[in-house]
């Protein structure tokens, strides 16, 4: 099947009062188009982003990142139905379906997505929108029926009445609709209401009255229709994030010892009977074995590609780096940019200095099999500290350690007999 889909960011996000573009926002690591878009994946076969406030940022963020994406700019912003018009040139001839969403609306699921192009399709419907009934329905467009129930027209908040707005079913957002049929309706939304834009969510109204077939989807689990405008709404959403992901984890065979204070991004992979401990804060794409022990207070940043059997201890740092099986990185780390064999052991306070702050450099460090790190090293990158060689403790190693060696540079202990006695004298 045929499915495009268009995914609305271009506009300003006022409410969460930002420098940076609400859609570039991002919880553990991953912007919150970020997780739209991978949503999708498996879903379209082409996807628009519509941008248009920070229009370059945006840009260059999907580029970067997503192949499959086209960026389609919408100046000025004059609403979400004007937002989506703007793909109509390239979509002129096309008959499949397109899936309409928010990028501000990052933890629906791929899952739910499939459900709801399914209920499209059995329902034969033209127009089909995701909703949903929240308590407190403040800030979302409402759904209006008809006293037989069927589908009416969509609300929002500022154009409500109090009848209205006492309604609990709200618009999630997210469309499925027929490209060919609907197309017509976005040439034809005018922007008569309280905020003076051209709303999406007038094409409901619009499809009633040209004989479509048009349907609500009701989606139960109101948490992943959960739209974010505010920096409250990206603490909530984070949080719920957090449950979700570290659910998956624990009925995985993952040990989490408090789920309360361990991050976990969506996209890192961890295998059965690691335990997590406490504190833990992990973000971006990383890999982690079988029988780890991460934390308490250890930080992955992104990158991370851990084998079997590693230990990662209190305040260690680890980023884009990979470590093999039965290492041990205890206590008070950095390890940055690096490629760690297997059985090496990490001492307290080792640091990879892998940053050159005057050319901006990143380098790399390599630690091959069975290497041993005395305590509070600086292996200054680009580094190798070839097989079994052994580091003394307080080292500044800025040279390769050949095989089996032992460096260290600290200057040799002196013993002062009676030093103190002679002073006190
Ligand atoms: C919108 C819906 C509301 C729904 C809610 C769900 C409309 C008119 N309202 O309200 O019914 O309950 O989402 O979360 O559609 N955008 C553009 N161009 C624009 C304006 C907005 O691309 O000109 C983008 C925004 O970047 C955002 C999305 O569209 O990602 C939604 O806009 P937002 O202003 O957040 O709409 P809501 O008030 O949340
Ligand atoms: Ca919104």
């Amino acid at each position: 099947m045929d499915i495009k889909s268009i995914i609305l960011a271009a506009g300003k996000g006022t409410r969460m009062k930002s420098n940076t573009p609400k859609v570039l926002h991002e919880i553990f690591g991953k912007t919150l188009v970020g997780y739209v878009l991978d949503n999708v994946k498996t879903i379209t076969n082409e996807n628009f982003v519509i941008v248009g406030h920070q229009a370059e940022e945006v840009e260059k963020y999907v580029k970067n990142n997503y192949e499959n994406a086209k960026t389609v700019l919408q100046t000025p912003q004059l609403g979400t139905g004007h937002a989506v018009s703007r793909v109509c040139p390239m979509l002129k001839n096309y008959k499949g379906l397109v899936l309409i969403l928010c990028g501000d609306t990052p933890l629906i699921t791929e899952a739910t997505l499939k459900n709801f192009i399914e209920f499209h399709n059995t329902q034969n419907s033209d127009l089909t929108v995701m909703s949903t009934i929240f308590e407190n329905p403040a800030n979302y467009g409402r759904i209006i029926r008809e006293s037989d129930s069927t589908l009416k027209c969509i609300v929002e908040e500022k154009d409500a009445t109090p009848e209205q707005k006492a309604i609990k079913e709200v618009n999630a957002g997210i469309y499925c609709i027929n490209w060919e049929k609907v197309q017509p309706a976005f040439s034809q939304l005018t922007s008569n209401n309280a905020q003076g834009e051209y709303y999406l969510t007038d094409i409901i109204e619009w499809g009633k009255k040209n004989k479509l077939n048009v349907n609500a989807y009701i989606m139960k689990n109101n948490e992943e229709i959960f739209g974010i405008n505010s920096r409250l709404h990206l603490a909530e959403a984070t949080r719920i994030m957090q449950k979700r992901i570290n659910e998956k984890h624990m009925l995985n065979g993952v040990t989490i010892v408090d789920p309360s204070t361990t991050y976990i991004s969506a996209d890192t992979e961890i295998g059965q009977d690691t335990i997590i401990f406490p504190a833990t804060y992990i973000e971006g794409k990383n890999k982690i074995g079988k029988n780890c022990k991460i934390g308490p207070c250890a930080h992955l940043r992104g990158g991370v590609e851990i084998s079997d059997n590693v230990k990662i201890g209190n305040f260690v740092e680890v980023k884009k780096s990979k470590i093999n099986s039965n290492t041990n990185a205890g206590h008070l780390s950095y390890i940055g940019d690096s490629e760690v064999g297997s059985n090496v052991n990490i001492g307290a306070g080792t640091i990879t200095a892998n940053y050159n702050p005057l050319t901006k450099e990143k380098s790399r460090t390599t630690l091959k099999d069975n290497v041993k790190i005395g305590s509070n090293t600086v292996l200054v990158a680009p580094v190798t500290i070839e097989e079994g060689a052994n580091i003394g403790a307080l080292s500044v190693i800025t040279k390769n350690v050949p095989k089996w060696a032992l460096a260290l540079t600290r200057s040799p202990m002196r013993v002062l007999t009676d030093w103190v006695k002679n002073q006190l004298k």
